[in-house]
């Protein structure tokens, strides 16, 4: 398909999104200041739609386990998600917004008489975000500063049939910080027999429990969805020679 019209700039405020449809696949529009994304709507660890997720800088979080994508390319930019999704081309033509199903090469940006409001025509851009929504933006920076500092402790922990460290072999599905430095985790193994499971959910609940900001730690094993190998890093893909 080429480019199809999906909305006007002015239905769009800055931090908003749209559902919209891509040649019949689920896609999310955002709008970040100036600039404007389509990406797919769906995560592409187990499905999960994006459209409640929340945006962190340039970056929308998936609600469900909190896999990372940058709404630029696409990419995933953190576990458990380690595929990307697809993005979509936008073009703006006379303060309308169209879309295509070419991928996106750079967001398009709205000129700044779209702006609404304004009246006049200026080279400045809108101004700043309004205090709620900065103070929302940082508290979605701390917590991917946290699940950063969550993942870089697990990563510590090697499995120790494959050598490779939990993160990147796709086992870890979720980690969630609650009240009072308690941190809990869902994770899978291998296979449900896998010998070193009880050594492995240990190590990760002490890697865990070794970080000041975390009291305790607790592993809930999962075996829903199953480990398939293709929920592995392509660093866990090189280091066991699978191309
Ligand atoms: S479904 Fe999105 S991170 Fe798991």
């Amino acid at each position: 398909m080429g480019f199809e019209r999906v909305a006007s700039v002015t239905e769009l405020p800055d931090g908003g999104r749209l559902s919209i449809e891509v040649d019949e696949t689920p896609a999310l529009l955002i709008r970040l200041g100036e600039f404007f994304y389509a990406i797919e709507d769906l995560c592409t660890h187990d499905g999960q739609p994006l459209t409640d997720g929340p945006l962190v800088g340039q970056e929308i979080k998936c609600p469900r386990h909190g896999a990372r994508f940058d709404l630029s390319t696409g990419k995933a930019m953190c576990m458990p998600a380690t595929r990307g999704v697809r993005t979509f081309a936008v073009e703006i033509r006379d303060s309308e917004i169209f879309v295509s199903d070419e991928p996106a090469k750079a967001p398009a940006k709205a000129a700044v008489t779209d702006q609404p409001v304004t009246g006049e025509t200026t080279n400045e851009t809108s101004a700043p975000a309004a205090a709620p929504e900065e103070t929302a933006a940082q508290t979605a920076l701390a917590e991917a500063a946290a699940q950063d500092e969550y993942l870089t402790a697990l990563r510590e922990v090697i499995d120790p049939e494959l050598m490779v460290n939990i993160v990147d072999l796709g086992l870890i599905y979720g980690v969630t910080a609650l009240d009072g430095g308690q941190v809990e985790v869902e994770m899978t193994l291998t296979s449900p027999a896998c010998p070193a499971g009880p050594q492995i959910v240990h190590q990760a609940r002490m890697a865990l429990e070794r970080l000041e900001s975390v009291e305790t730690a607790t592993i809930k094993l999962t075996m829903s969805p199953p480990w398939t190998p293709d929920r592995m890093t392509d660093e866990a893909r090189d280091h066991l020679g699978i191309f």
